[in-house]
C-alpha cells in the first residue's frame, strides 16, 4: 500500500497502525503520514509460497489499518469502489497480474539508466556549467543533468531567466552533442495569472484549461485575489510564482492540447530530452490565501487520517478546495478525483515529451496513482539526509516495483539537510543499484555532487561513488533486458529477496538487501560507522558468487568492507555485460561490445537474455525494432539464440567468461563445430573465452553453439 514510508516492508500488524492515502506535499520519513502518491494495493505471501493481491481501486482518501488478526480494515472516504483480486503462483507473478490490469510499466531510454545530477539552488549558467566541468574533469560518470526552478523566469512554466541564465541554450545544445549529456527540466502545474510576461496563462484562460469552482460556491466565498479574471469560475492559489496561479485541469482535452503546445515552444530554446513534473499533488499554499468555504466536501463529517494525521481542519489543506469542478464537462468533483491529478498530468506530459522531442525521454512525476507507471516514472520526492532515509528508500524502490513503477529511485545522499562525507558515500554506494539514480539536493544546502567531494577534502568519497557507478555501467545491458521484461511482462527491476526465493522463511522480512532482478543481490552499508554487512544468501540449493567470482556459501555471511557494496551473482544465470571497463557516459556502454558472464548452478545449468534496441526511439518494442535473444548452457554448451532481430546495427559479444570450479584445466573450444584457434585455461575460477559473435550475423530461430571440453 501506499505512498507511506514503511519502516519495514514487511506490515506490522501488532500495534493497529493506521495509515491515509490522500496524494499530499509532504517531506517523507515517518509513518504516520500521507505522502505524494496513492496506491490502494497489496501482496501477501501465503505459507506454501503462493501469493495473492488486492487493489482497492477507489481515488476518494482513504486510510487502512493493519489488525492483529491478522487483517486489514479498510475505509474510504467515498465514491466508487472496485476491488480486484489477484490470484498468483508465486508474490513476482501477482506483480504480472497486476500490472496487465493497470498497464505495464514504461520502457525507460537507455541514457536513463546512466547516472543523474541535479540540485535545487544553481545561480546562473557559469555555476551550472562549473558543476558539469569538474564531474567530467573527475571522470564521474554522467549522463542526465537536470534543471530546476531556477531556471524559470519568476517561476513561469515556459520560460527561462534570460539574465542569469542567457547561455543555458547553448550550454544544453554542446553537452548534448560533445558528452552525451541528456537534460530533464522541472514543471510545475501552478500558472501565475499575470497577463503581462505570462502569455501562458492568458493563452489557457482563453481555452479555459484550469481547475474551477463549483458554480455553488458564492463569489465571495472564492477569495478571488484582486486583478485576476474571475468570469471563468477560475480557482486560484498560491505556489512558487509571486503572485496568484491557476492549476490546469488534466482531465480536460484541452488542457493536453494547451500543454503540448506550450512543452513543444520550451523545447525550442531549450533542448530537454525528459521533463521533471513536480508539485503535482497538486501543491498549494492556499493557507496563505483562504480556508475553504463551509461545505461536506473540504470538513467531510468522517475525519480520516488524511485529516486528523495531519492535525488539519479541511481536506483542501495546502492543495484546492475539494468543492472545484474537474472534466470537459465539469462533471467531476475534486473531492473525488484530487489523488489523480498527478497521473492525468503525467498523461499529458509524456505525450507533450514525444510530440516534442520525437523520442522516448520520460516524465518523472512526483505525485503518482494506479497506472502512473504506464505514462512515467517517479522519484521518491523530499527526503532527508539522514541514514534512516536511506534504508527507507529500499522499501520505497520495491514498494514501487509493486505499484508498476519500477523505474525509481529517491534523492541520493538526501535532499534536505546537509549530507556528510560517509553518509553521500554509502548512499551512491547503494544508489549504484536503484533503478533511477539520481543526486538531488535542496537549496542552501553544502554541495554533494561526486566531484565536490575532492574540493570539501574527500576524494577517497569522489572515488568510491566511481567505483560504484562503474559496476552499475558495467551491467547496464542486464539492466536494460529487465527493463524490456517490466515494459512486456510486467517483472519486477528491483524486487524483495522473497519474490525470488518465497520459500525460503528467512527472506520473508528482509528489507535491508534486494534483488536487481533474478540474478544480483545486493546487500549494501546502511549504518554510520558501520565495517561489516551481515548479509543473508538464500536458499541452501542455490550457488552464489561474490564480485571476485568466488562462490560463496548460501546462509547467513558477515562481509567486510573492501570498498564495494556488497553484492553477490547468483549460479544459474547468464548476464550480458558491457566489455569495457570504464565508462563516462552510457554512450560507450553502447558502442563498447558485450561479454557474456556465465554462472553455472549446482548442475552446471544457466540462462539469460539480452534486449536491445536505438535506445532512444519511441514504442520500440511495440513496432518491433528491437532484438530478443535467449542463451542457455547445459552440459558444457552455450547456445546464443536469436529470438528478434529487427534493429540491424552491429553488436559484437566479444569475451564469453565462463564461471568453473576446474581450477587450472585447459579446455578446447568450438564455435559452431569450428575449433577456436587457441585452448582456454581456467584461471581464477573463470574461463575467459576470446569470441567475435556479431549478434546480426544469423537469423531469428538460428543460434550459436559454444562447446568445450578439457583439453586431456
Ligand atoms: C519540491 C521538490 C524538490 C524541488 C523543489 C524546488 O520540494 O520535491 O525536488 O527541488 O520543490 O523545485
Amino acid at each position: 500500500m501506499g505512498e507511506n514510508t514503511h519502516h519495514s516492508l514487511r506490515h506490522d500488524f501488532t500495534n493497529y497502525k493506521t495509515y491515509p492515502l490522500f496524494t499530499q506535499d509532504r517531506a517523507t520519513g515517518d509513518e504516520q503520514f500521507n505522502y505524494y502518491g496513492v496506491h490502494p494495493f497489496y501482496t501477501c505471501l501465503e505459507s506454501d509460497g503462493q501469493s495473492h493481491g488486492i487493489l482497492y481501486l477507489s481515488s476518494n482518501a482513504m486510510e487502512y489499518t493493519l489488525l492483529p488478526e491478522p487483517g486489514l480494515s479498510f475505509k474510504t472516504l467515498g465514491g466508487v469502489l472496485d476491488m480486484f483480486v489477484f490470484v498468483g503462483d508465486s508474490p513476482g507473478h501477482v506483480i504480472e497480474l497486476y500490472t496487465s490490469l493497470i498497464g505495464r510499466p514504461i520502457l525507460p531510454p537507455f541514457w536513463g539508466l546512466g547516472y543523474q545530477l541535479t540540485r535545487w539552488g544553481f545561480k546562473n549558467t557559469d555555476d551550472l556549467r562549473a558543476v558539469i566541468d569538474r564531474n567530467q574533469k573527475a571522470n564521474v560518470p554522467l549522463d542526465v543533468m537536470y534543471m530546476d526552478i531556477d531556471y524559470m523566469d519568476q517561476y513561469h512554466d515556459f520560460s527561462y531567466n534570460r539574465q542569469s541564465f542567457a547561455g543555458l541554450p547553448q550550454l544544453i545544445h554542446e553537452t548534448k552533442l560533445n558528452d552525451n549529456l541528456h537534460w530533464t527540466l522541472i514543471l510545475d502545474p501552478a500558472i501565475e495569472a499575470v497577463e503581462k510576461d505570462n502569455p501562458v496563462f492568458m493563452d489557457g484562460y482563453n481555452r479555459d484549461v484550469y481547475v474551477k469552482w463549483d458554480k455553488s460556491i458564492a463569489k465571495q466565498d472564492r477569495y478571488n485575489p484582486p486583478n485576476v479574471p474571475s468570469d471563468r469560475d477560475v480557482l486560484y492559489g498560491k505556489v512558487w510564482p509571486r503572485g496568484p496561479a491557476a492549476f490546469p485541469d488534466f482531465f480536460k482535452n484541452v488542457t493536453h492540447e494547451w500543454w503540448i503546445r506550450w512543452v513543444g515552444q520550451l523545447h525550442k530554446d531549450l533542448q530537454f530530452d525528459a521533463l521533471w513534473i513536480d508539485m503535482n499533488e497538486p501543491a498549494n499554499q492556499n493557507d496563505q490565501i483562504y480556508h475553504c468555504p463551509q461545505n461536506k466536501y473540504d470538513y467531510p463529517a468522517v475525519r480520516t487520517k488524511a485529516l486528523y494525521g495531519n492535525g488539519v481542519r479541511e481536506l483542501g489543506h495546502k492543495t484546492l478546495c475539494m468543492t472545484t469542478k474537474q472534466g470537459d464537462h465539469n462533471e467531476y468533483l475534486h473531492y473525488d478525483v484530487h489523488s489523480l491529478y498527478g497521473l492525468t498530468e503525467t498523461m499529458a506530459t509524456q505525450k507533450a515529451i514525444h510530440a516534442a522531442t520525437g523520442k522516448r525521454g520520460f516524465a518523472v512525476s512526483r505525485s503518482t496513482y494506479v497506472s502512473s507507471g504506464r505514462y512515467g516514472t517517479h522519484w521518491l520526492g523530499d527526503n532527508f539526509s539522514v541514514w534512516d532515509n536511506m534504508k527507507f528508500s529500499i522499501i520505497g524502490i520495491l514498494e514501487f516495483n509493486m505499484f508498476g513503477i519500477n523505474f525509481v529511485g529517491p534523492d541520493i545522499c538526501g535532499f534536505l539537510s546537509n549530507t556528510t562525507p560517509e553518509l553521500c558515500k554509502r548512499w551512491h554506494q547503494l544508489g549504484a543499484f536503484y533503478p533511477f539514480s539520481r543526486n538531488h539536493n535542496c537549496i542552501g544546502n553544502r554541495d554533494q555532487d561526486p566531484a565536490s567531494w575532492i574540493t570539501a577534502g574527500h576524494p577517497e568519497v569522489t572515488d568510491a561513488m566511481k567505483v560504484a557507478f562503474s559496476l552499475r555501467y558495467k551491467l547496464l545491458p542486464y539492466f536494460y533486458t529487465l527493463f524490456y521484461k517490466g515494459h512486456t511482462r510486467g517483472q519486477t527491476v528491483a524486487r524483495p529477496l522473497f519474490h525470488e526465493f518465497p520459500t525460503d522463511n528467512n527472506t520473508h522480512s528482509i528489507d535491508e538487501q534486494f534483488m536487481f532482478g533474478p540474478a544480483v543481490l545486493v546487500s549494501p552499508f546502511l549504518y554510520e560507522g558501520q565495517k561489516q554487512v551481515k548479509a543473508y544468501l538464500p536458499d541452501t540449493n542455490t550457488v552464489w558468487y561474490d564480485l571476485n567470482l568466488n562462490q560463496s556459501k548460501p546462509g547467513y555471511v558477515v562481509i567486510d568492507d573492501n570498498g564495494m557494496i556488497p553484492v553477490h551473482l547468483r549460479g544459474g544465470y547468464i548476464l550480458p555485460i558491457s566489455s569495457e571497463p570504464n565508462h563516462v557516459n552510457t554512450r560507450t556502454v553502447r558502442e563498447g561490445g558485450l561479454n557474456l558472464l556465465v554462472l553455472p548452478d549446482q548442475s552446471g545449468r544457466a540462462v539469460g537474455d539480452f534486449f536491445w534496441d536505438d535506445g532512444d526511439s519511441i514504442d520500440t518494442i511495440e513496432k518491433l525494432e528491437y532484438n530478443y535473444y535467449t542463451f542457455s548452457l547445459e552440459n558444457n554448451t552455450l547456445d546464443l539464440t536469436v529470438e528478434k532481430l529487427n534493429y540491424k546495427t552491429k553488436q559484437l559479444i566479444k569475451l564469453i567468461e565462463i564461471v568453473s570450479s576446474s581450477e587450472g584445466q585447459t579446455w578446447t573450444v568450438t564455435l559452431d563445430g569450428k575449433p577456436l584457434p587457441l585452448e582456454v585455461k581456467v584461471h581464477g575460477g573463470v574461463a575467459q573465452i576470446p569470441v567475435n559473435i556479431d549478434l546480426i550475423g544469423k537469423s531469428v530461430g538460428e543460434k550459436w553453439s559454444l562447446k568445450w571440453k578439457p583439453a586431456f
